[in-house]
């Protein structure tokens, strides 16, 4: 068991003592340590992606299963050309509009990266992140560093350091807290090196910017498919201990009317029950009155539900309800994105 070293870094870098908690953790960095660091999406537990005895501390802290490979992340291009084999266009127009910034790009992989990052894949998943402090960390460190969300496998993504601290405070050499993350939900992931684009998670750069951009159709992969094309797709996440029903219609006014449905047989029944919703949810449904309601938020407010999901699903799982109850969103922007979490942190779909 280790015990993270927590260093506190606002939003001013360039102060002397943030300077100095930065230099402290790219020589950990170097050292073939591990460290949680702040992005705009969520928290990343990252560790220096050339060195394997490193990522294999991150495969141990997280529980997560070895296939499942890592994204790398780089703070300047010259990293880029030194771990991925070629460019192609619909990469460099991407990258030209979106980095630094929530998108992730599959490249084929040279061989300075190690299989262990990849799973044994030939491809390798490689970000440049916006957030001062993840750009800074990775320049100080001089190599790219190898990072999943920051959390313990299967549960939701980190988006504050509350929660860091209480999944990996025990697992990690270091925790740099950097306050809320912007986004709150992970990396959009595309794939431009097949012959047709395939978007393999939704997140904050959405379709339709990604088909704008490339002017090309974009094939959605199916995140429940039998035989998932990204690794990562085959497992269950994001998900909350408390079983966590998701009600869904296009039409608000029918989940409504399901939810309620629902959450007043539960209450009936003597369950502990959680509701999660919007401010309409909640007129709608009547249902804080019978048991615990969470606002999100303003219906079609995406922005701020992507921003706090994660964080109100880990809050909410503390206090053990029998059973959590949210209705489905918009899967328009950002929603598909938000969507795509929900379904998989889903034990039921309604
Ligand atoms: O926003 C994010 O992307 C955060 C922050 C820390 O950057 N990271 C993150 O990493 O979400 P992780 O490991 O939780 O998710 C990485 C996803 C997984 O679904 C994985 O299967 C996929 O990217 N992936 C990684 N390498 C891949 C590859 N070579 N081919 C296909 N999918 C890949
Ligand atoms: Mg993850």
């Amino acid at each position: 068991m280790v015990r993270a070293k927590i260093f506190k870094i606002g939003s001013r870098i360039s102060s002397s003592s943030s300077q100095a908690s930065l230099n402290k953790c790219a020589e950990m960095i170097k050292k073939g340590k591990t460290v949680v660091f702040p992005t705009e999406t969520v928290y990343g537990l990252g560790a220096n992606a050339f060195d394997e005895n490193a990522i294999k501390r991150i495969y141990s802290a997280k529980g997560r299963p070895s296939d499942n490979p890592l994204i790398v992340h780089i703070s300047d291009m010259n990293m880029l050309n030194e771990i991925v084999v070629s460019v192609n266009p619909y990469a460099k127009k991407l990258m030209k509009k979106f980095w630094p910034g929530p998108l992730t790009i599959i490249f084929r992989k040279n061989n300075i990266i190690p299989d262990i990052v990849t799973g044994k894949l030939s491809t390798v998943a490689v970000r440049m992140p916006s957030h001062p402090v993840a750009r800074a960390l990775i320049q100080k460190s001089g190599v790219p560093i190898a990072a999943p969300s920051a959390n313990i496998s299967g549960k939701p993504s980190t988006t504050t350091f509350k929660h860091v601290y209480e999944d990996l405070k025990n697992r990690v050499n270091a925790i740099i807290d950097g306050g809320d993350a912007e986004i709150g939900l992970e990396s959009t992931v595309i794939n431009v090196a097949s012959k047709k684009p395939v978007l393999l998670r939704p997140g904050a750069i959405t379709l339709e910017q990604l088909q704008q951009t490339l002017s090309k159709k974009i094939i959605v992969a199916n995140p429940n498919a039998k035989k998932p094309i990204s690794p990562g797709m085959k497992y269950r996440h994001y998900a909350p201990e408390s079983p966590f029903i998701l009600f869904y219609s296009k039409d608000p006014h029918i989940m409504c009317m399901k939810l309620k449905a629902k959450a007043e047989e539960l209450v009936h029944k003597g369950k502990k029950i959680a509701v999660l919703g919007s401010k309409e949810t909640m007129k709608e449904t009547g249902c804080e009155k019978i048991c615990d309601f969470y606002s999100t938020g303003v219906r079609g407010d995406l922005t701020t539900l992507a921003a706090n999901i994660f964080r109100l699903l880990r809050d909410i799982d503390n206090k053990k309800y029998d059973y959590i109850l949210m209705g489905s969103c918009s899967e328009k922007g950002i929603g598909l994105a938000i969507m795509n979490r929900l379904k998989k942190a889903a034990s039921q779909i309604i």
